[in-house]
């Protein structure tokens, strides 16, 4: 494909199936994440890969989180918490890790930059046929889900990018007009 038709075409899919992506598929998405643009060479991101038992422990995480929202909380909506993880044969977990006290590099430009490590993984998943879906929600904002997932005290979960091979049609991207967005200085 060629690398403006990827910009330009990309579409998230959030039905995805089996099997989960190859490990060539694996290293072909981390590989674009490593290319994120990155202010004095911070590399200020990580990942967590999570994938069939991984995705069982994550649901439970999630109805915990759950839990502590809501103590009464219903068996049936727990349960439903706990089988969020299960859209996808795989999770990628992405991780803004921030060095603080960075002058020249404040915690937002680290996290944008791990926002881009996310991004590039989306469009390196289309590229190779897969699908992939960046999700946040309250689960991913969560600070027990931080700790219950090993993050550090400078650490956080910036989205859950679900993978797999893509089970439906892709909608039809959205007709934006760039002259809405651009204002010209000449
Ligand atoms: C940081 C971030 C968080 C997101 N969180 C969610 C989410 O929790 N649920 C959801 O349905 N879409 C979420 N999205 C949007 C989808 O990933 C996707 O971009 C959107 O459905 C539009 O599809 P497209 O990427 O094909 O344009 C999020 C996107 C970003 C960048």
């Amino acid at each position: 494909m060629d690398a403006l038709e990827l910009l330009h075409q990309r579409r998230s899919m959030g039905k995805l199936a089996g099997p989960v992506p190859s490990a060539e598929q694996l290293e072909a998405l981390y590989r674009a994440a490593l290319r994120a643009p990155d202010h004095k060479e911070m590399t200020p991101y990580r990942f967590i890969e999570i994938s069939g038992a991984g995705l069982e422990r994550l649901g439970e995480l999630f109805a915990q989180s759950d839990r502590r929202a809501n103590p009464h909380i219903d068996e049936g909506s727990l349960a439903a918490a706990r089988k969020k993880p299960l859209r996808a044969p795989m999770i990628i977990a992405v991780i803004a890790s921030i060095t603080p006290d960075q002058p020249k590099v404040p915690p937002v430009e680290q996290i944008i930059s791990a926002g881009c490590a996310g991004h590039a993984m989306l469009y390196a998943a289309f590229a190779q046929g897969l699908g992939a879906m960046w999700r946040t929600g309250t689960y991913a904002h969560d600070k027990g889900v931080w700790r219950d997932l090993g993050l550090g005290q400078h650490e956080e979960l910036i989205g859950y990018l679900y993978l797999g091979q893509p089970g439906g049609r892709y909608p039809s991207a959205p007709a934006r007009d760039p002259a809405d967005f651009v204002e010209r200085w000449r």
